[in-house]
């Protein structure tokens, strides 16, 4: 019998901050923000929660999900395309548009 508890894959997506060279790695189950600081990609951010919304970014393309409703992004936020990265767990290859890196 084979232990079905053995590490499961995770899918690993692309993360693209438009208009930079920014680019890093972001798996199914840590936030897009978590992956950006871990590998040292410093993006604005504040709380860490969805509450300050300091991280609010534009999603160029790309599909994320959240583990509930985050308080910092109200509907008219979400049909605007925008997200909050640091409680967003990506579900694709993101490119992202966040004023305050791209014009750097
Ligand atoms: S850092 Fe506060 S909402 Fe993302």
């Amino acid at each position: 019998m084979t232990d079905s508890s053995a590490a499961k894959s995770v899918s690993v997506y692309t993360v693209s901050i438009r208009n930079t060279s920014y680019r890093f790695q972001a798996r199914a189950d840590e936030t897009v923000l978590q992956a950006a600081l871990q590998q040292g990609v410093e993006l604005p951010w504040g709380c860490g929660g969805g509450v300050c919304g300091i991280c609010m970014s534009e999603l160029m393309s790309g599909e994320v999900v959240y583990d509930a409703p985050p308080l910092a992004l109200f509907e008219e936020d979400e049909e605007q395309g925008k997200g909050l990265i640091c409680v967003a767990y990506p579900r694709s290859d993101l490119i992202l548009h966040i004023p305050e890196v791209s014009n750097i």
